[in-house]
């Protein structure tokens, strides 16, 4: 197993479905975790239950102001970063023809502007050889009806992730993106679909995902885990998919 130890993390969206469950894994690896969310009261449950000194901080990653108060508050604490996992977003599907504004621009602050000025502002935080994962989806470029703000959201994330790996290359940063097909986890809930709507979401891709079931967030942990240590020293630049094989093409059978 990969090992973090005494790696200082910092995972946006930590109190909750995927981001929780890599504070779980990176923990049991050895690292010191902060967690952010939007509303206090879960934060600081989750970095409770986390326990091992799980530092929770109340940040919404869709106000830049806050993503510099975050790293402000980091630096107060740890001083230097070794992994910042961004992994905050939201989903919001809807036909094109019912976007509204507001819908637009909640989506890109949050999955793209916020994930952006989240890297810039923990930047000078960030010791040389330091591991950023951006968290996309398969989405970013596939074609599902419905998800046009959010799959642009997330293809802006795998280019700027490509574009990243090169610039802080003279830092030996590495900057890798993961693409998870359908996992389980809260944000369909939050995205407004009820419990029907959920089982029929999951049967339907599962009918089309070659392992015939959704992922598990701690699967997709054990990834960003390994990207995150020395055991991923010579990969940048690099996105994975992690999806069951949903995203290869059944040409015939
Ligand atoms: N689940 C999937 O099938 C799937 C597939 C592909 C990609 N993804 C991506 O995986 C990431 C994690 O999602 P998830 O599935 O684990 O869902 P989730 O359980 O809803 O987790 C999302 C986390 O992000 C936080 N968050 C949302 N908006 C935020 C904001 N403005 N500022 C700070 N934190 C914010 C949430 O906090 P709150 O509790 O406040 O909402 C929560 O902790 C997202 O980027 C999502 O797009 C998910």
């Amino acid at each position: 197993m990969s090992t973090l130890q005494n790696k200082v993390a910092v995972i946006t969206g930590g109190n909750s479905g995927i981001g929780y469950a890599t504070a779980e894994e990176f923990i049991s690896r050895g690292a010191k975790v902060i967690i952010t969310g939007r509303n206090r009261t879960a934060v600081e449950a989750a970095a409770a239950t986390l326990g091992n000194g799980t530092l929770g901080i109340t940040a919404d990653q869709g106000r830049i102001t806050e993503a510099s108060r975050l790293a402000g508050e980091v630096e107060a604490t740890y001083g230097k970063v070794d992994v910042l996992f961004v992994n905050a977003g939201i989903g919001a599907f809807v036909p094109v023809d019912q976007v509204t504004e507001a819908q637009f621009d909640e989506t890109m602050n949050i999955n793209f502007k916020g994930a952006f000025f989240t890297v810039q502002k923990f930047l000078p935080l960030l010791n040389d050889g330091a591991s950023i994962i951006l968290l996309s989806s398969v989405n970013a470029f596939t074609g599902m009806p419905g998800s046009s703000v959010y799959s642009a959201s997330k293809a802006a994330l795998n280019s700027l992730g490509r574009t990243l790996s090169r610039e802080l290359a003279s830092r030996k940063i590495r900057v890798n993106v993961v693409n998870p097909g359908p996992i389980v986890t809260p944000i369909l809930a939050k995205a407004g679909l009820d419990e029907d709507g959920i089982k029929a979401f999951h049967k339907k891709f599962s009918e089309r995902i070659p392992l015939s079931r959704p992922g598990e967030s701690s699967e997709v942990a054990k990834l960003v885990a390994f990207l995150a240590s020395s055991d991923a020293s010579f990969i940048t630049g690099a996105e994975y998919n992690i999806d069951g094989g949903l995203t290869i093409h059944e040409l015939v059978g």
